[in-house]
């Protein structure tokens, strides 16, 4: 018996195969690019993720004899986009992605209706799908009009794979039409977005079984038995179950695309006026809280374009021994900020030039920027009452020690780098489908992975750190003013 997981991220499709007793058996990988078809836009066409789900199945078909006794799949997504489906089941535009920002306005608007933040969980982020459907009715009315279902990227692969409309409940949470803490649409909140339920998938906890794989595709995989497809998972929850944070306070710092500070709670306690995401965990009767921050390796990735290298030659220029706060500083809004600034018009900047500044000063201030931003995220989880003693460190970035050594030193906590870190989604849908397709208990299959490696706060840094975290701080008052 093996278990998939699939993580449909932002930047690509990553497969992991995992065998009954949880080791990693086989990966594959694609990547697909982001449009951006206007400023603060984000999209993706759904037809990219069925490619690269093809070509993943096909190799993993090709080297793998086990992948033929597969019995579960569950599917990880980039949350909130909003794929729109006619009403029979056809695309009707590229989906519109998390870190898209063009509902800027409509989120204002449906964040000050009276019962949304309670129903909801949460500040209604321009990034949430309800205000992409808000935008939707106001700007491109005629395809509004046609919208029979709507589904998350994790979703849309359900779809494909099942046949039916059916999404779990942590992803679901990111919609703003969910009540988060009672985990059903709520009617308050489809009424306050013009929206109705039957334009809503099913919804099923993430470890429960959604249904079957469809038959053509078990027989294009050349799969052997029946395969249960599960809920599935937003991809922070995901992670968290790749990690096992399932209790209160357990949880990780993740440095993708976007940046997440991630911690399991024992209950449900909104908190949306720290810009904190209270969101249902993949679980049932669980839930975790978070902060997002829209550009982690992205501020890398962005570096890496202008200046001509790739982000792992970037870090790896720095070397592993932390230095002090260097003399540039970045500030890393460039698209805008979740956690705690729920600004969507902010744009990153960069200060403290000099004629001697290259790459090597601008890395430095680029995983700086970065890492106070994620000290914003960690603020905010203290504030609602978690101090988590550790971290995980998951994530392409997780990759860089130097980065690692900033990041504990600013957190001032250590982190734990998993083994095989940089499976964090994949591996917790990987264990999602076990759950699903054999009733397995939770628990027992979602336990903490090997530390490969533990990360102290360096002391001596300490204190000039929390110094520049402070500026850091400061500084975004004064670009307020600035623009
Ligand atoms: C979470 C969020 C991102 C995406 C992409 O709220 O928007 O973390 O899930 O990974």
């Amino acid at each position: 018996m093996v278990f998939l997981g699939l993580d449909l991220g932002t930047s690509g499709l990553r497969a992991l195969l995992l065998s009954a007793d949880g080791e990693l058996i086989a990966s594959a990988e694609q990547h697909y690019d982001v449009s951006t078809p206007q400023p603060g836009w984000s999209e993706q066409d759904p037809a990219l993720w069925l490619q690269a789900l093809d070509a993943v199945m096909a190799e993993l078909r090709r080297d793998c004899p086990a992948f033929s006794e597969l019995r579960g799949i569950a599917v990880a997504g980039h949350m909130h986009g909003a794929t729109l489906l006619d009403k029979d089941g056809a695309v009707l535009r590229p989906c519109i992605l998390w870190n898209d920002t063009r509902s800027e306005q409509e989120a204002a608007e449906l964040d000050a209706m009276p019962g949304v933040r309670e129903c909801a969980g949460n500040i209604v982020f321009p990034g949430f799908t309800a205000p992409k459907l808000a935008w939707l009715r106001r700007h491109e009315a005629a395809v509004y009009g046609q919208v029979a279902r709507v589904l998350l990227p994790a979703a849309y692969l359900n779809y494909h794979l099942t046949g039916d409309y059916v999404a779990d409940m942590s992803d679901s949470a990111g919609t703003a039409w969910l009540d988060v803490g009672r985990r059903r649409w709520s009617q308050t909140l489809l009424k306050a977005g013009q929206m109705r339920e039957e334009q809503m998938p099913r919804l099923v906890e993430g470890s429960q079984a959604a249904g079957l794989l469809r038959a053509e595709l078990a027989r294009r995989w050349g799969l052997k038995h029946e395969v249960v497809v599960a809920g599935g998972a937003g991809d922070n929850a995901a992670a968290a179950c790749g990690i096992g944070a399932l209790n209160e306070g357990s949880g990780f710092v993740s440095l993708g695309t976007s940046g997440v500070v991630l911690a399991a709670r024992d209950g449900y306690y909104p908190c949306p006026e720290t810009a904190l995401h209270t969101f249902c965990h993949a679980l049932p009767a669980r839930w975790y809280q978070m902060g997002v921050m829209l550009s982690a390796t992205n501020s890398l990735n962005w570096l890496a374009g202008i200046t001509g290298q790739s982000p792992a030659q970037l870090t790896a220029a720095l070397g592993d021994t932390l230095q002090g706060p260097g003399p540039v500083q970045f500030l890393p809004y460039l698209s805008g900020e979740r956690t705690p600034h729920n600004d969507a018009r902010v744009r990153g900047s960069l200060t403290g030039l000099a004629t001697a500044s290259g790459p090597a000063e601008l890395t430095r201030a680029v995983l700086e920027g970065v890492s106070f931003g994620l000290r914003d995220s960690l603020e905010a989880l203290r504030a609602s009452g978690t101090r988590p003693d550790s971290l995980w460190a998951i994530g392409g970035g997780s990759a860089s020690s130097y980065w690692l050594s900033l990041l504990a030193t600013v957190f001032g906590i250590p982190l734990l780098r998993p083994q095989q870190g940089e499976f964090g989604a994949a591996l917790g849908a990987a264990r999602l489908a076990q759950v699903a397709a054999t009733g397995a208990e939770p628990t027992a299959i979602m336990t903490p992975p090997a530390i490969a490696e533990v990360i102290e706060p360096q002391p001596q840094w300490q204190g000039e750190f929390d110094a520049a975290y402070e500026k850091f701080r400061s500084a975004y008052k004064v670009l307020k003013q600035l623009s």
